[in-house]
């Protein structure tokens, strides 16, 4: 598939399908929403509670989401798996401007995209990452989540990421009182969370977004 580097209204970069006509990210701005969504209303929530974290990531895609969470851990212990089904090519990576934006994170960038796939690899003393190369529909674990991060396509572009039944997959992967968070907030994903067992939260979005959506494992 054809990718296309853009720049969003933060300054930073995402990607762009010409085939799905959909972005990586909110052109709202890209660091902005990922702060946002999966730093501030799903990890902050849990940092410090002296247990270490488990993160599951579903479309890794670029790792803007990795390198936030592993730059405002605040030494908390970490280990994250990013699953991701098409991963782009290492050039595309080296032209994102991710570290343009972030202090200190070009070296941690670099070790987060530069990690073989499929091998959990120690990024900091606090900070582990699996990357996964395979679709979250054929990915099986024994592994329970306090943090899911949920970033795929929208519902428009991909359909089959928001049914019941891929929901239902990825909460049996999240602990009791686990968060799973993501940008999208239409009213079938709530229903089918809340129809899954859910406490569902609507939250106001990033800025050009009305709102987010955070679920807590009952
Ligand atoms: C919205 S983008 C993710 C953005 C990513 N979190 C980032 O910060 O760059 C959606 C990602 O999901 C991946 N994806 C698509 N279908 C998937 C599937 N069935 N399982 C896992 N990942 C998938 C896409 O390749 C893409 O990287």
């Amino acid at each position: 598939m054809k990718v296309e580097l853009r720049e969003t209204n933060d300054g930073s970069h995402t990607l762009f399908i010409p085939e799905l006509n959909e972005n990586y990210h909110s052109h709202h701005g890209a660091i902005q929403e990922a702060r946002h969504v999966f730093i501030n209303h799903g990890l902050n929530p849990l940092l410090n509670k002296n247990y270490p974290i488990n993160i599951l990531e579903v479309g890794w895609g670029t790792g803007l989401n990795c390198l936030l969470s592993c730059l405002f851990s605040e030494n908390n212990s970490i280990r994250y798996i990013g699953i991701e089904a098409f991963p782009i090519e290492q050039s595309l990576h080296e032209a994102l401007n991710y570290v343009m934006h972030l202090e200190n994170s070009s070296e941690i960038y670099e070790r987060l995209i530069m990690a073989s796939w499929d091998k959990e690899t120690k990024i900091t003393n606090d900070f582990t990452l699996k990357k996964i190369h395979t679709k979250i529909q054929e990915w099986e674990t024994e592994d329970k989540f306090d943090l899911i991060y949920y970033d795929a396509f929208g519902p428009r572009a991909q359909e089959e990421m928001w049914r019941k039944e891929t929901l239902e997959r990825v909460f049996c992967m999240l602990k009791k009182d686990g968060f799973f968070v993501t940008y999208c907030a239409k009213g079938q994903l709530k229903r089918d969370l809340k129809e899954l067992g859910c406490f569902v939260e609507t939250l106001p979005g990033p800025p050009g977004k009305r709102e987010m959506t955070r679920a807590v494992k009952n």
